[in-house]
């Protein structure tokens, strides 16, 4: 998982110091996607060279890796394309021949960075390594680079000049796993290559004037035309699986040289970018993973589709598709992003887990808004409406996510089951794919994710959807890979969430699940009550949020005293309360480095009971709901071993109060809502511990180590 950044500029002239600012902005803005090395390539002073800045750690390592080689700041360009890449290891440990941009020689010839896996690089390396090129790295990237250039030259070497997007197919002909990558070459100054095929990547295009349409068509090669020559491609027997579907699709005359009119391409305009007067327009074009790092730019962007490749050059953008698909969409539109600048950054926080948990009474009340109607007691999601009848005459829902977003699919399975009154089954999605769990067409597979961008999600996704089940989406980010694949779903709009912990993701999601069953129950009388009660009680929900970040004080005071310095802490939850438990001690482990677990409390004596004496510090959900007697007594368990749990409960509840005063209990209290929401206001103490527990060992909060924010490999 790794951010990329590129900016192109165009008859708008910027000074190299003014483009390298702007690339390491980029990056500074992507670093929650991966922080253990980044690194730029710009063009240099000779004509047609290529200059790569790298550096292990985060930006701030690669400002000073850029500052120490001193490259004139001054130097102005017309037109230019630069392009960037924060990195978090998958193949080679952090070191700087590791970091991106990975190039094909010394020369640097082509540069690449790349967002994701490609799975058959060690058969491209050793194909590569028999034609003679020597690899400096062990990233799976570097083949990418070296491909670029031996097909470059090899066809040059026939007397053909490749135009820079034909170079490409050719090149991703090769490549199996997934990628968003941009490529720059010296070969083709002021031009980029950008393309994708399960990684993220958009484009945010900024211009003076307005554009004349807001689309991009896209461009295929004429059918009619054969693809130049590849010079992996010897023989048929020699073709990977993905070449031989290739060939076959295009007939034998794949081997032909390039034909004369597949240049004409090159010439045509994009009616996006047509000026009135037929004069070019001054223009920049940003290139990310991710919108944040676009939007003080521009709001203007158009997101990639797997397998496009987009080719940016003389102020145009041109998108190329090898194949025409039936039923598939010939223009991208250039779309405006409502996401503000102010929204991505931290505010008057000192990080952004630390916004983002007081975020919350508003990013709860705006994955309601306009979606529930509290006079009336009715739920309407905008995105589901036609879909409702299907749902509903499901005979299982499938809910498949990972990590937190697993947890508020537990939390809220009950509440489901008893709305819906069809059975629901909780899946993590690694496990799920690793027992290639049955699946039907009449099942309703429900997909949550924060990123949409997970790659064990979205493989699940795509499992199910090649069984043929109905696929919806909880989603956050718009436009991301499982909000475009699912057939429907919900965008939770929280907002973007930045802190590598989850936090106000994990509470959107809740309540955006909770919407979801009580829109699949609105048809049943019998429900009406219950449906009422529920939707009243999440009409209160943000202003009790806001209640419990109140105890903020109060818990930083526990993490400073009892909770200082432990090893481990147990959380014991029951029913609803389990989910808490479960993602309040996945926040703890996360953030803070320290042993936690999750134990549902009626487990407790069949073996977790072993653990409990004086010390072990233990946090108990004992807010009301019908399992209140049996918290109780579960808790009982444990102080009847000199256990001293610290209790979540209902404020005033009398039970607590006497039982806490007696044995000198600390008790953290909060509101009391309807039983299926507890859980939405449980989490927010855990949250905020899991903070201060970590901001009290220096721990950089926003940026766990070992983790990424989302995780796109498998
Ligand atoms: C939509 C608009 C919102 C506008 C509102 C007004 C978007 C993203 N949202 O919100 O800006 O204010 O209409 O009526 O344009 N989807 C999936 N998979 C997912 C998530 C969503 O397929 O994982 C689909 C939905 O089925 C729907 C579309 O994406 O077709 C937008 O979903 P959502 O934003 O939840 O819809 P609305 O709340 O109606
Ligand atoms: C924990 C956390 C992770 C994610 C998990 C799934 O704080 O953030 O456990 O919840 O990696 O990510 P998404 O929701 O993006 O699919």
């Amino acid at each position: 998982m790794c951010g990329i950044f590129g900016y192109c500029n165009y008859l708008v002239e910027r000074s190299r110091g003014e483009i390298v600012d702007t690339l390491v902005e980029g990056l500074q803005r992507l670093e929650y996607r991966g922080y253990d090395s980044t690194g730029i390539a710009i063009d240099g002073d000779e004509p047609d060279s290529t200059l790569i800045y790298r550096q292990i750690g985060k930006v701030s390592a690669l400002i000073k890796e850029i500052e120490s080689k001193n490259p004139n700041r001054d130097v102005t360009f017309v037109s230019h394309c630069g392009i960037a890449h924060t990195r978090w290891a998958t193949h080679g440990e952090p070191k700087q021949i590791n970091c991106h941009p990975q190039r094909s020689d010394p020369n640097n010839d082509f540069v690449i960075v790349h967002n994701g896996i490609i799975t058959n690089f060690r058969e491209l390396k050793t194909l590569l390594q028999n034609k003679g090129y020597k690899f400096e790295s062990d990233t799976d990237t570097e083949c990418i680079a070296k491909l670029f250039k031996h097909i470059y030259d090899t066809n040059l070497t026939n007397g053909v000049e490749l135009d820079f997007h034909e170079l490409t197919k050719l090149v991703l002909l090769e490549l199996e796993g997934s990628y968003g990558l941009l490529c720059k070459s010296s070969h083709y100054p002021g031009e980029v290559i950008a393309t994708r095929k399960g990684s993220p990547l958009l484009i945010g295009v900024k211009s003076e004037r307005k554009l004349k349409v807001d689309f991009v068509d896209v461009e295929f090669a004429d059918e009619n035309i054969g693809q130049p020559e590849t010079p992996l491609v010897e023989n048929n027997n020699a073709l990977s699986t993905k070449q031989r579907n290739f060939t076959e699709q295009q007939g034998e005359s794949t081997l032909l040289p390039i034909a004369a009119n597949e240049f004409n391409l090159r010439h045509s305009q994009s009616r996006a970018f047509l000026s009135e007067d037929g004069a070019p327009n001054p223009i920049e074009f940003f290139l990310s993973s991710d919108a944040s790092s676009v939007v003080k730019h521009t709001k203007k962007v158009l997101f990639l589709e797997d397998d496009d490749i987009a080719h940016i050059y003389d102020g145009e953008l041109h998108i190329h598709r090898s194949r025409r698909e039936v039923g598939a969409s010939m223009t991208r539109s250039i779309q405006t992003l409502e996401m503000e600048l102010a929204q991505i950054m931290k505010g008057p926080y000192t990080h952004f887990m630390q916004k983002e948990i007081f975020e919350q009474p508003e990013s709860t009340f705006n994955t309601m808004r306009g979606r529930i109607d509290f006079d009336n007691n009715s739920v309407m999601l905008g995105g589901l409406k036609a879909w409702l009848p299907a749902i509903r005459r499901a005979r299982r829902i499938i809910m498949i996510a990972c990590g937190t977003s697993y947890h508020s699919c537990l939390g809220t399975r009950a509440i489901f089951e008893e709305l819906s009154e069809i059975p629901v089954s909780v899946e993590l999605a690694s496990d799920f794919l690793d027992r290639k769990s049955p699946v039907f067409r009449d099942d309703i597979c429900v997909f949550v994710s924060q990123s949409g961008e997970t790659a064990d999600t979205m493989l699940a996704l795509n499992y199910c959807l090649e069984r043929g089940a109905l696929t919806v989406g909880i989603v956050n980010a718009v436009g991301s890979s499982i909000s475009r694949v699912t057939h429907c779903g919900v965008h939770i709009n929280a907002g973007p969430e930045i802190g590598v912990a989850s936090t106000k993701a994990y509470t959107s999601q809740y309540i955006a699940l909770v919407m979801l069953a009580l829109s699949l129950s609105d048809d049943r009388v019998s429900k009406v009550e219950r449906r009422k009660e529920i939707i009243q009680g999440l009409k209160r929900i943000p202003g009790q949020i806001k209640q419990v970040l109140n105890l903020e004080s109060r818990i930083k005071e526990l993490c400073d005293k009892e909770l200082k310095d432990q090893k481990s802490l147990l959380l014991l939850g029951r029913g609803y309360q389990f989910a808490s438990a479960l993602e309040g001690a996945l926040k703890i482990k996360e953030i803070s480095y320290m042993h936690s677990e999750g134990v549902l409390a009626g487990e407790l004596k069949h073996g977790v009971l072993a653990l409990v004496d004086e010390d072990l510090p233990i946090i108990a959900f004992g807010t009301r709901d019908s399992l209140f007697p049996k918290v109780v007594s579960s808790i009982e368990q444990v102080t009847a071993r000199k256990g001293k749990p610290i209790i979540i409960c209902n404020e005033n509840d009398e039970v607590w109060k006497k039982k806490c005063d007696k044995i000198n209990l600390v008790k953290l209290e909060v509101p009391q809502t309807v039983d299926c929401l507890q859980g939405l206001l449980n989490i927010i103490p855990l949250q905020l511990m899991s903070y201060w527990l970590a901001v009290n060992k220096g721990i950089d909060v926003d940026f766990p180590r070992n983790l990424a924010k989302s995780v796109t490999v498998e």
